[in-house]
Parts: C-alpha cells; structure tokens; sequence
C-alpha cells in the first residue's frame, strides 16, 4: 500500500468558512487538488458560485457555494440541510472565517487603537464571529460528523493566540506608530486554541478529529516597511504567501494526520521559535 494515498481527499466533502477571503480561496484550492468535493461557505451576498464554479472548472471536483453567517444558528441549519441533500455527507469542516485588525486596513495611530481605548462593541463583535462562529460551525456541521462515526475538523489560530503581538512591528521607519494590534484578535485566537483542545478529547470516541492550523502573517500589499520589519522578525525572513498552508491543510484534513487531534500545527516561518 503507497501510504501517501492517505493525502487524497477523494470521496469526501468539506467545508471552508470564510472561503472568500486572501487564505480562504487557498484552502478551497488545496482542498480541491486533493481531490474533495468543497462547499464555499461565505456571508450574505458574496459570490460564493462563481468561485465554486471557477474551482470545479480547473479541478473537476465538485462545489458548492453557501451563504451563511457563522454566528447565525439558523443559517448555519439551513446550509447543513443543503449539503447534506445534496452530497449525503459532511467529512472535513475547516473553521477559517474570522475578523481580524490586518495592517493593510488599519491605521488611526497610538492613540485611538490602544488598549485602553479598545471599544467593547468591537471586542464583542470579533468574539462573536471569531470564538462563537467556531463554536456553532463545529456543533452543528462537527455533529454530523460524530453522527457517521468520523470527520476532520480544523480551527484556523493564529501565532497570536500562542505569543502576545510583537508591538513593535507597527512603528515605521521614522518612529511613528500606524496601530496597535488588538487585544481581542490575540484572545479570541487562544480561545481556538483551547476549544480545539476541549472538542478533541469530547469526540474522540467519536472518531472526529480536531486540531488548529496556526498560520503566520501573510504578506498583502502592506507598506514595505511593515513587510520589512515581520520578515526581520521571522527565522525565515519573509512575510507568509497565502499558498504557504495548503500542504499542512491537507495534512490535517487527510488520514495522513490519521492519529493526530487536539493539536495546534503552527506553520509560520519559525515567528513563534524565538
Ligand atoms: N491573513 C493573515 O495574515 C492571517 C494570519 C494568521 C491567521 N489568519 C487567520 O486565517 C483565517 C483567514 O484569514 P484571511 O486573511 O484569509 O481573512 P480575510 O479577512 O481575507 O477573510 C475572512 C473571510 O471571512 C468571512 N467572514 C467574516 N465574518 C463572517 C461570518 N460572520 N460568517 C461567514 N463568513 C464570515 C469574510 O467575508 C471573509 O471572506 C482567519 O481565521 C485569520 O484569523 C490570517
């Protein structure tokens, strides 16, 4: 038996919440290299068919584009009914929508993105769709995994959910601060971490997987600067391309990671060694 076969995903269908994002379209296209069948999963009015679509035409997979909302119970019962009418099956649940204060569309200085002036409305909104969005995607899609007797589910962390945010990555060259990062990015992602923890020792005996995937920052149009001042910062030396996690997504989704759960595999040039 070729025991790389265990990387192949075929004959089974997966979910990708947050599908349209910058990492998102890179786990549907792992995803569907590996053979599965992947449900585009992303909110109210996004073009979720035409990405299904674009997929389906270079891989020859089969997808399927949903509007959901990962905080909303209803909508997520209403996209389960559908998959499961339509492919019989849920296998793999990637947990990847989330709210997050990127560089890219920050700014407002030290004064207004500090700690102390952190608005709780938005600490409550990133929690919602970051720690509660997991919860709800695992317990209604995860169920029906535990309810076939097997699946993979996979909670997309962060670095900052292992280390504090290195503050000093959001100074420019001239000693000006472009932001702080939030403290509720950090929490929320520590939060992932540990829910992965609390549902892999639950479903064990279930025979559902659950592990984090912790990616590194990616590198997205920022100023040179801010690119400069991570890849100096990173063992690597270089900011993440958004294709850098397909591999260790696949790992996870796969029988490749077979007896793996409850672990968090950080794939982030070596941020998080020193
Ligand atoms: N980009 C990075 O540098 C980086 C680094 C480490 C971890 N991550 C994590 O990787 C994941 C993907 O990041 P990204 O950069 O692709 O993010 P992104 O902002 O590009 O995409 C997030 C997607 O989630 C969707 N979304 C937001 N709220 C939703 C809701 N309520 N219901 C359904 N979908 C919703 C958005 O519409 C969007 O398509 C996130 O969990 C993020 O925290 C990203």
């Amino acid at each position: 038996m070729n025991d790389m076969r265990a990387f192949s995903l075929t004959e089974k269908t997966a979910i990708v919440t947050g599908a349209l994002g910058l990492i998102g379209r890179n786990h549907c296209a792992a995803l569907a290299e590996a053979g599965a069948t992947v449900v585009i999963a992303d909110v109210e009015g996004s073009p979720v068919q035409e990405f299904a679509d674009e997929l389906q035409a270079e891989h020859g997979m089969q997808a399927l584009g949903v509007n959901l909302d990962v905080t909303n119970p209803d909508s997520l019962q209403a996209a389960k009914e559908q998959i499961l009418s339509r492919f019989g099956t849920i296998d793999i649940l990637v947990n990847n929508a989330a709210v997050n204060d990127m560089v890219e569309n920050r700014s407002g200085g030290a004064e207004e993105t500090s700690f102390e002036n952190y608005p709780l409305d938005l600490w409550r909104r990133v929690m919602d769709v970051n720690v509660t969005g997991v919860f709800l995607c695992s317990q209604v899609f995860g169920a029906e995994m535990a309810r076939q007797g097997g699946g993979s589910i996979i909670n997309i962390a962060s670095t900052y959910g292992i280390v504090a945010p290195d503050q000093s990555l959001y100074v420019r060259p001239d000693g000006s601060r472009l932001m702080y990062k939030s403290p509720v990015y950090p929490a929320s992602k520590g939060a992932v971490i540990a829910f992965t923890r609390f549902l892999a020792a639950y479903w064990g005996v279930s025979g559902v997987r659950v592990n984090t995937l912790s990616p590194g920052g990616v590198e997205n149009s920022q100023e040179a600067w801010f690119v400069e001042n991570y890849a100096r910062r990173t063992p690597l030396g270089r900011m993440a391309e958004p294709s850098d996690y397909k591999g260790a997504l696949v790992f996870l989704a796969s029988d490749a990671s077979r007896y793996m759960t409850g672990a968090n595999l950080v794939v982030d040039g070596g941020f998080t060694a020193w």
